[in-house]
């Protein structure tokens, strides 16, 4: 599929989605959503796609956000119409059973660090930022930064990114959880190419399984999350991977995972 405000390369089993519009730091037109979420798609439906990372094109940016120049058009009834009819990229990266990781080069506000949160994990150059400035420009965070930042930071910071728009650290981010490694920004993608050979090494099943688990994490009461876990967890019996892999450990020698 050709694409107008993103790059969409497979190398190595690996879907690297590129957001790119540099000049307007990577803010995110219904056009490049649209394509963000056509291109998980595709991802998501080539069985020799094994890793997503999501990144932004330039040096100065992951994605500063929704794109303010389409504003005037909104209205309550077709952003309500969009939010509810079509789909988010929160929704759509917690569905694919496949790690997606967000690589973030730059600054990630607004429904950039939401795009960035929604990815299952986060690789975060020094030189980058988060943060919702929506109150900035008149609105609330509309991708979940009222509701997942919370969950990752907490309530209090949460509040007081939210209410003052204020950015953070990758550093800052790293410390209260809500990244998981920051590193030297010409080391970044050194560093994703590393979690992509440890992921790659698993069991495809078994980590959709894990990744499936997790998420109900944050949906459920703990006690009902438990059951599911035991549940998913039973279900890895049923795999050959999970032979395999007890197999493997017991022979001394590394798994060789079908996915199965
Ligand atoms: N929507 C549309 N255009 C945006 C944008 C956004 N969210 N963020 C940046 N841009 C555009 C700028 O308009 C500018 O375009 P121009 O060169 O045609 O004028 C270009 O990207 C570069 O941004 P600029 O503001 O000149 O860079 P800066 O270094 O002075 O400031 C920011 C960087 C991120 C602080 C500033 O661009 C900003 O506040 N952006 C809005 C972030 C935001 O509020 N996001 C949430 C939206 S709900």
């Amino acid at each position: 599929m050709a694409f107008e405000t993103i790059i969409y390369e497979k190398k190595d089993n690996v879907a690297w989605i590129t957001l790119n519009r540099p000049d307007k730091l990577n803010a995110q037109n219904d056009t490049l959503r649209a394509e963000v979420i056509a291109a998980l798609e595709q991802a998501n439906a080539d069985d020799e796609v094994r890793v997503i990372v999501l990144t932004g094109a330039g040096d100065r940016a992951f994605s500063a956000g929704a794109d303010i120049s389409q504003f005037p058009e909104w209205q309550p009834l077709n952003v309500v119409q969009r939010s509810k009819g079509t789909k988010r990229p929160y929704t759509v990266i917690r569905e694919i059973p496949k790690p997606v990781i967000a690589m973030v080069n730059g600054l990630a506000l607004g429904g950039g660090c939401e795009l960035a949160m929604a990815c299952d994990l986060i690789i975060a150059s020094d030189k980058a930022r988060f943060g919702q400035p929506e109150i900035n420009v008149g609105v609330i965070p509309g991708g979940g930064g009222t509701q997942i930042l919370p969950r990752l930071v907490g309530e209090k910071k949460a509040k007081e990114m939210v209410f003052t728009g204020d950015f953070i650290s990758a550093e800052e981010a790293w410390r209260l959880g809500m990244v998981n490694k920051v590193v030297p920004a010409d080391k970044l993608r050194e560093a994703v190419e590393e979690v992509i050979v440890k992921l790659k090494s698993k069991s495809p099943a078994i980590l959709k399984l894990a990744k499936i688990a997790v998420n109900r994490s944050l949906e459920t009461p703990l006690s009902v999350g438990m059951e599911i876990e035991n549940e998913l967890f039973a279900m890895c019996f049923g795999t050959q991977d999970q032979k395999e892999g007890a197999r493997a450990f017991l022979e001394k020698r590394p798994p060789e995972y079908k996915g199965v």
